[in-house]
């Protein structure tokens, strides 16, 4: 059977699925509609695009799921004033309330960040949420010992990142690590697939943004981070090895703080062609 089915009465021949396939397996008909040939079917990626865009419906893909086809005129329009100042105001949150977040409410924020893309659709980022503030408290005290070794050791990443100024407030009760937040979410993929640091930190990047409309806020911990790159000790304790490859760690938490203004960021570095 072919994959994609074609209603001849709808279909208006007008290509559009052709033309948005990105993997250009939709061919012609000697009539003019769209068909895939059989040697192409295990070239296409399933990303759905092709009865996504088709207005008259008039295209079936088999092996997509049709319950998660989702009528795009019940979307609304996103208007670029509200989305340009939702990005600028998109501020990293250190500072969070001891409030739990309800698993129902981390689900939906997953839910969504499926949707987010990935190399040749192959949706294969994996995650870890860790729930457990003094889990997240064990990892930061972790990552500080790590750096501890590092300075011992003379490294000249300790050096370059200056630990012993980051080890001298974690002594002075200043988790800088973790920021004593009330959740960790931790993206990898297993360490074979190539594509998998881009995906990760487009998914991890998406799903900051996503944070606030669920009241949360979100902060990258790029030292822990570091640390799970370079120690098979502090990644082992969150139950990867050698076969996955970490590529994102974000603290997430109800904020404490509310930001009055936007801060200045620098023009966009661009060259015009
Ligand atoms: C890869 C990466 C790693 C980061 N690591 C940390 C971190 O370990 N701790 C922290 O407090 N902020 C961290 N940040 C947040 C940056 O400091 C922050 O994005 C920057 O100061 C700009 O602030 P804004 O995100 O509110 O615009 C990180 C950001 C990125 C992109």
């Amino acid at each position: 059977m072919n994959i994609l089915t074609i209603n001849h009465q709808s279909c208006q021949r007008c290509g559009v699925c052709i033309a948005t396939c990105p993997v250009s397996v939709i061919s012609l008909d000697a009539e003019n509609f769209p068909y895939m040939k059989e040697e192409d079917e295990k070239r296409c990626v399933l990303c759905g695009h092709c009865e996504a865009v088709c207005s008259k419906q008039a295209l079936r893909h088999y092996l997509l799921p049709q319950m998660k086809m989702v009528q795009r005129d019940k979307l609304q329009e996103i208007n670029a004033e509200n989305l340009s100042e939702y990005f600028r105001n998109r501020r990293s949150i250190r500072v969070f309330l001891p409030k739990p977040i309800d698993k129902s409410v981390l689900e939906k924020i997953f839910e969504v960040v499926s949707y987010s893309p990935t190399g040749v659709n192959l949706q294969k980022n994996k995650w870890i949420m860790i729930c457990d503030h003094h889990f997240i408290r064990q990892l930061s005290n972790a990552v500080i010992n790590w750096m501890k070794t590092m300075i011992e050791q003379k490294a000249e990443l300790a050096q370059y990142l200056n630990f012993q100024k980051l080890v001298n407030a974690f002594e002075q009760g200043n988790d800088i690590i973790c920021r004593s937040a009330m959740n960790l979410v931790i993206g990898y993929t297993d360490a074979l697939h190539t594509g998998g640091a881009i995906d990760s930190i487009i998914a991890t990047s998406q799903l900051e943004l996503l944070l606030p409309s669920f009241k949360l806020g979100g902060c990258w911990a790029g030292y822990l981070m570091i640390a799970l790159r370079y120690s098979p000790d502090i990644k082992k304790m969150i139950g990867l090895d050698e076969s996955h490859t970490v590529h994102s760690a974000m603290m997430i938490g109800y904020p404490k703080y509310h930001y009055y203004k936007t801060p200045y960021r620098k023009k966009a570095e661009v060259k015009w062609i």
